[in-house]
């Protein structure tokens, strides 16, 4: 019996409503939230996703603005950037996108950006309260996404066996923190894991983020499992106009087959990244303007 897809695209349109109303209240109370992105370089992939973090603030009714930095830009130049958007009082999110050109040091960056208009939730500060449990923390928005995708799915992570395939500091490792958060008990697994396989097939609920073409095959996965791909790959095929086709971390023909629920690539974990941007955005603008009004300046 073939899995019920979990559609990123439909949750997503549901989270971005949501935003849309927060920002009208934030609008009318005198404050429009506003998302700066700062891309450095021409990297075709991070030009399209640029562009759509922009396209989705607008139609949220927020201010969303998008700085392009040549390759060659100096670091001190794009510190210095940094520095005068977070004296900004109209920029309540500062997105830099990753990957940054060789000669940046991406970690740099992340510390410069004020943990307050940290969107992408990558600063220390964030990680910190995230996993603490602070509610004034941004959660990366790809894992924050998985987990919305995951309630919105009806699936209760309490108790249930989670593995998480990858331990990058963008989703693997922040995925952990938000599962514990909801009582899950967590395994992660890497290219060090012996036997992966095995223990991948413990797992009650799969978050595949390896970045490995369909690296997961059906006798990987438990049967009525619930697997999220987090995975976008191109791999070539000719038969295709554009000499490429996406994929994801899944091997989806095979997996879609023995679990119970998935989501697809594109169209699953994809479009909740950005709904979250958004969701952290007004959240940003919302904490801003409360504390604001504590300090008795807004
Ligand atoms: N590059 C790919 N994904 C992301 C993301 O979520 N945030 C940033 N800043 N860069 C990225």
């Amino acid at each position: 019996m073939p899995a019920e897809l979990i559609d990123g695209v439909a949750v997503a349109k549901l989270v971005r409503a949501d935003v849309a109303r927060d920002t009208d209240a934030l609008v009318r109370g005198g404050v429009t939230p506003g998302l700066t992105v700062v891309l450095v370089g021409e990297d075709p992939a991070s030009a399209v996703y640029v562009r759509s973090k922009e396209k989705a603030c607008v139609e949220a009714g927020m201010k969303g603005e998008t700085i392009r930095l040549p390759a060659d830009t100096p670091q001190a130049e794009l510190l210095a950037l940094i520095d005068r958007l977070n004296a900004d009082a109209t920029v309540h999110g500062i997105l830099v996108q990753m990957p940054v050109p060789k000669h940046i040091d991406p970690q740099a960056v992340i510390l410069r950006i004020a943990p307050e208009k940290d969107v992408d939730g990558f600063h220390p500060v964030n990680v910190g309260r995230v996993w603490i449990g602070e509610k004034s923390g941004f959660a990366p928005c790809t894992p924050a996404g998985v987990m919305v995708l995951l309630e919105r799915a009806g699936v209760d992570v309490s108790g249930k066996n989670v593995v998480v395939l990858g331990r990058s500091n963008i989703v693997g490792k922040p995925m952990v923190s938000l599962l514990v958060a909801a009582s899950a008990t967590v395994t992660v697994c890497h290219s060090k894991t012996r036997d992966l396989p095995s223990v991948v097939r413990g797992a009650d609920i799969l978050i595949a983020a390896i970045g490995k073409p369909e690296f997961v095959t059906a006798d990987m996965v438990k049967p009525g499992a619930v697997v999220i791909d987090v995975g976008i790959n191109r791999v070539d095929d000719a038969t295709q106009a554009k000499g490429y086709r996406l994929c994801g971390d899944v091997h989806f023909a095979s997996v879609s087959q023995v679990a119970s629920k998935i989501t697809p690539v594109p169209g699953g974990v994809g479009p909740m990244t950005i709904a979250m941007l958004l969701k952290n955005t007004v959240r940003a603008a919302a904490q801003e303007l409360a504390a604001g009004q504590a300090a008795g300046t807004a």
